[in-house]
C-alpha cells in the first residue's frame, strides 16, 4: 500500500481508537477493515467487568463489515495506546481468517502516523494464523464467504 493510503487508514484507526470503552485495561485499540471494494469499516474495544465479555476492536469492526453485506478484505490498520504495535489476538486472527488470509495488517502505537519508518508492524494475516482451522476442515470444502451460507 502507498505511504497515502497507509497514513490514512493509520488516522482512521487513530480516530476509532479514541472511542474505546477501555475502562479496566486502560489500553485503548482502534482498528479499520478495508474490503476489496473500498470500503471502510472501523471498530475499537468494548470492554466488560466479566472480562471474557469483552470486545477487541478488530471484531466489533468485522461485525460491523459484515453486516455492511463485505466479506472480503483487503487491509486492518491498528490503532494503540500502548508503546508498541500489537498484534491481533488469536481469537481475531481466527475471526478474521474465516474470511481470507490475504489481508495485509499494517498496526502503530499511537503517536506513530506509520510514516517515520519506525514503529510500524506490518504481516499478512497468512503470516499470522498459518495452519488456520476453516471452514474445510468441517468437510464442506467450499468458499463460504461468498455462498451466502447464512441463507
Ligand atoms: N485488544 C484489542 O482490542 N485488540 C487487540 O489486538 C489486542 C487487545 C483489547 C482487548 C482489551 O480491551 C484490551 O485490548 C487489553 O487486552
Amino acid at each position: 500500500m502507498s505511504a497515502t493510503e497507509r497514513r490514512e487508514l493509520l488516522a482512521l484507526a487513530r480516530e476509532a481508537m479514541r472511542a474505546a470503552y477501555a475502562p479496566y485495561s486502560g489500553f485503548r485499540v482502534g482498528a479499520v477493515l478495508e474490503a476489496d471494494d473500498g470500503r471502510r469499516f472501523s471498530g475499537c474495544n468494548v470492554e466488560n467487568a466479566a472480562s471474557s465479555a469483552t470486545m477487541c476492536a478488530e471484531r466489533v469492526a468485522l461485525g460491523t463489515a459484515v453486516r455492511a453485506g463485505a466479506r472480503r478484505f483487503r487491509r486492518l490498520a491498528l490503532c494503540a495506546s500502548g508503546p508498541r504495535p500489537v498484534s491481533p489476538c488469536g481469537v481475531c486472527r481466527q475471526a478474521l481468517s474465516e474470511f481470507g488470509v490475504e489481508t495485509r495488517v499494517v498496526s502503530v502505537a499511537d503517536g506513530s502516523d506509520g510514516t517515520d519508518g519506525g514503529d510500524v508492524a506490518e504481516w499478512t494475516l497468512e503470516e499470522l494464523l498459518p495452519s488456520r482451522f476453516g471452514g474445510r476442515d468441517l468437510g464442506g470444502g467450499n468458499d463460504l464467504r461468498s455462498t451466502g451460507e447464512e441463507a
